[in-house]
């Protein structure tokens, strides 16, 4: 067996599908090396419906911005008409990218040879003197629009897919809707973003997002014994599992809570996997998402989002105290410090893949979902033993 075939071996991860409190975490190609990554673009990436953000962060006709998925250009725009687009920001022409930015415009004028497109993706111009396209024999503007991206919407926020043949996003989404209709996504606006691009793997960073394990070590500076982080897990009937505690280790305060949720969500500070690659952070207060963008096996684009109700945004006060919720970003700091130092332990072929803490729930099933998009669903998988149910 050569090691290409035994990387995409079901038999190589029988360790990892044992479960939690018996399993072996992955080995270091998994999220080190080039094919393995190949295969997850091709498995994952190009199958599940990604988040490219929320349609309030175009909020006026002709406000757009641009973001790249497993190294497709798009771009994400508010027609005239109030409709949101995702167009692939390949020109039709010969291939140069639109535009790589943000803001508002009228059309898109390509840079290389000034192609213009409107909001909606049609190509409507291309100008020059003498005409550059007259003579060019059956050449119809209509043929050579922006390439459509199949998106959908739910909650405000937009999805899209490469894969034709994915179910509608609703269907996708399972119970989730459900499981967050207290949270009044809809109506919440989006604020602001940091933005990281991370020399990890994108597991790495989502791993780590999905452990409190790390917390007193990683976040002692943050860490407050007195708000102890002990987690439970919370799995959906669709492709989301959830962890909840009582409170974040940022002590947020001064803004009100969301005013729909019931006692229960309002008790509890959620962080939730949509997989792939989407991460709600569901407060009382606010609403966060960050987007995981891989940007090759060995990098990744992480966009921090924070979403409000409309209500508290009208606040008077509120431009102010929001500063004390955007520090935050000290937290995803110290993250910063280890992730790529995982990463470069995976990339040496040294590590030995250890065992996982039982907090470590949600790692597992990071690794077991891309075990099963990438070597094939484990038919043999183990019963649950009580301790991991326990645990879970
Ligand atoms: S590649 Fe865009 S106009 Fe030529
Ligand atoms: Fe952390």
């Amino acid at each position: 067996m050569t090691v290409t075939d035994a990387m995409f071996s079901p038999e190589t991860y029988v360790e990892t599908r044992k479960p939690l409190d018996q399993a072996t975490a992955l080995p270091g190609w998994c999220y080190a090396s080039p094919e393995w990554y190949a295969r997850e673009v091709e498995t994952i990436f190009r199958k599940e419906w990604l988040c490219v953000g929320r349609g309030d962060q175009v909020p006026n006709p002709g406000d757009f911005f641009s973001i790249e998925i497993v190294g497709q250009p798009m771009i994400v725009v508010r027609d005239r008409t109030g409709r949101v687009h995702v167009h692939s920001a390949i020109c039709r022409h010969r291939g140069a990218v639109v535009t790589e930015g943000s803001g508002n415009c009228r059309a898109f004028v390509c840079p290389y040879h000034g192609w213009v497109y409107s909001l909606d993706g049609r190509l409507t111009g291309t100008p020059g003197k003498p005409p550059p396209m007259e003579g060019v024999e059956n050449f119809d503007h209509a043929d050579y629009g922006l390439a459509p991206i199949r998106s959908e919407t739910w909650g405000g926020f937009i999805f899209i897919t490469f894969d034709p043949a994915a179910p509608p996003l609703l269907q996708w989404l399972g119970d989730l809707p459900e499981f967050l209709a207290g949270y009044g996504l809809e109506d919440m606006r989006w604020t602001y973003r940091d933005s990281y691009e991370v020399p990890c793997n994108w597991k790495i960073w989502l791993e780590n997002a999905f452990e409190n394990y790390h917390v007193p070590t990683i976040h002692r500076k943050h860490y407050d014994p007195a708000n102890p982080q002990h987690w439970v897990f919370e799995h959906g009937k669709g492709p989301w599992h959830a962890m909840f505690g009582k409170r974040s280790i940022g002590s947020f305060k001064g803004l009100p809570e969301i005013s729909t949720l019931d006692a229960e969500k309002a008790s509890r500070h959620y962080h939730l996997w949509i997989q792939p690659s989407v991460q709600l952070i569901l407060n009382p207060h606010y609403v966060k998402f960050r987007q995981y963008m891989p940007l090759g096996p060995d990098k990744v684009r992480l966009y921090e989002n924070w979403t409000f109700p409309r209500a508290t945004i009208a606040l008077p006060d509120f431009s102010e105290i929001v500063k004390g919720y955007y520090k935050y970003s000290e937290i995803v700091e110290e993250d910063y410090g280890i992730n790529p130092v995982v990463h470069r332990s995976m990339a040496t072929g040294a590590y030995r893949p250890g065992r996982y803490s039982l907090q470590e729930c949600l790692v597992h099933r990071i690794a077991n979902y891309v075990l099963d998009r990438v070597v094939g669903p484990d038919a043999r998988r183990s019963r649950k033993t009580p301790a991991s149910k326990a645990a879970e």
